[in-house]
């Protein structure tokens, strides 16, 4: 284990998100109107945060994440006038608002979390797929294992402070998709205004935006790194492919079948 990271609550985070910070999350003074963006990391957080920053007069703020920083961060967030709409990797125990939860196909997670892991100097090094693929199983990753992730907000799935977004689904129907975001947050949009977020919120558009000088590079809403060229990589469905084996694919569903068996929101993305 690398010592720029350290376990809370049994889960491994970075030292961006400090233990003090989270700790004190019961400080945190929620608004009313307040939503967090969730999701277990890799998952889609840049693109659906790019969708909500590009509802026209929705009178949004997007934040940086929760967890990154010290307690003075509390302080900061009094500071937004406007609604806040706060970024997060956290599980549902520590957060009790308006969510909206992002689910992404595990195998497609780990084949980018090694992606990010190689390339990111504040998460230990790793040599081989071989070597982080053992590491996601045991949920041994910073925010800890994506099936205790995603089993914390099973059992909120129906709430009705909580809307399930999933990656696969955004990419078969970003209209229909993005349209369940703007009503969740109560706006109304034309389908001309959907279309232009459509094409503003893809892939490509988005990563080449972010090589572009009017996109800072440093800006990014994940925990784990400020750099936000190190986000945006293949942005496809089923990548795993290419890297599992087909011992891992049989390792991975046999667990997955275990842990997810009872699971609705597994059912939001193929195999
Ligand atoms: S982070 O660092 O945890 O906040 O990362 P996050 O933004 O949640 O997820 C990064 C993955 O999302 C892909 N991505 C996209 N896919 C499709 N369309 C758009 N617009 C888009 N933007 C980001 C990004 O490429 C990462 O996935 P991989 O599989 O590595 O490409």
């Amino acid at each position: 284990q690398s010592s720029v990271l350290h376990k809370f609550k049994g889960v491994i985070f970075s030292t961006m998100s400090s233990e003090e910070l989270l700790n004190s999350l019961d400080s945190f003074e929620a608004r009313e109107d307040d939503v967090f963006l969730v999701s277990y990391p890799k998952s889609g957080t840049h693109w659906i945060a790019k969708v909500i920053e590009n509802i026209p007069n929705a009178r949004i703020t997007l934040t940086p994440p929760i967890e990154l920083g010290d307690i003075s961060k509390f302080e900061e967030l009094k500071m937004y006038c406007e609604r806040r709409v706060i970024p997060t990797h956290l599980s549902y125990s520590m957060l009790p608002m308006n969510i909206i939860y992002i689910i992404r196909n595990p195998k497609d997670i780990a084949v980018s979390f090694y992606h990010y892991y190689r390339d990111n100097p504040n998460l230990p090094s790793i040599e081989t797929w071989h070597e982080f693929f053992e590491l996601f199983l045991k949920g041994d990753v910073v925010y800890g294992s994506w099936f205790d992730h995603v089993l914390s907000w099973e059992e909120h799935k129906n709430a009705k402070n909580i809307l399930i977004i999933s990656y696969e689904e955004m990419k078969k129907d970003p209209s229909k998709n993005i349209k369940k975001i703007a009503t969740f947050l109560g706006l109304n949009m034309t389908d001309s205004e959907i279309n232009q977020i459509v094409w503003k919120t893809s892939f490509t558009e988005m990563k080449n935006n972010t090589a572009k000088e009017n996109c800072d590079p440093n800006h990014t809403i994940c925990a784990l790194t400020s750099n936000r060229n190190l986000v945006f990589r293949k942005g496809a469905v089923g990548d795993w492919i290419n890297y599992f084996t087909s011992k891992q694919k049989r390792v991975f569903d046999e667990l997955f079948t275990e842990k997810m068996k009872h699971s609705e929101l597994a059912k939001h993305f193929g195999d």
